[in-house]
């Protein structure tokens, strides 16, 4: 049993898809064990994707990450982290396979639509960078 962060992005909260894309995870085996719409600041977009720091789309990313609320989940299941990699598809919706989530609700790079970690360590730290032990019981 794995957990992993998703966060659906704020084109996606624009678009009034939040129930379509958690469906996505419920329907393919990945319980919700917690999920909450909040407003990133320009410092929580920051330091959640600080390793991105040096490349040069990293503050249009942050611009973007702050345009509007996002929906962080925590999702739990067997091989949760590649599993819900897999729902996702690439990272450009361009190249993302039919039927997955960047190919059916995004539009470019930037607007993904959704964020997933990818790998089981960077699922822990991004799980704790939103969510304290008392929500994740
Ligand atoms: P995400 O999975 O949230 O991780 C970093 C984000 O940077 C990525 O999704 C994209 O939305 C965004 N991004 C913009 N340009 C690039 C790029 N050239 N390569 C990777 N990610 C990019």
């Amino acid at each position: 049993m794995e957990r992993t962060l998703s966060i659906i992005k704020p084109d996606a909260v624009a678009k009034g898809v939040i129930g379509k894309i958690l469906d996505r995870f419920e329907s393919n085996g990945l319980k919700i064990a917690a999920t909450k719409k909040l407003q990133l600041t320009r410092q929580d977009a920051e330091a959640f994707y600080a390793i991105h720091r040096e490349r040069p789309f990293f503050n249009d990313l942050v611009d973007f990450m702050v345009s509007g609320p996002v929906v962080v989940s925590v999702l739990e299941g067997e091989n949760a982290v590649a599993k819900n990699r897999d729902l996702m598809g690439a990272t450009n919706p361009q190249e993302a396979a039919p039927g997955t989530i960047r190919a059916d609700f995004a539009e470019n790079i930037d607007a993904n639509a959704v964020h997933g970690s990818d790998s089981l360590e960077n699922a822990a730290n991004e799980i704790k960078f939103f969510f304290s032990g008392r929500e994740l019981s």
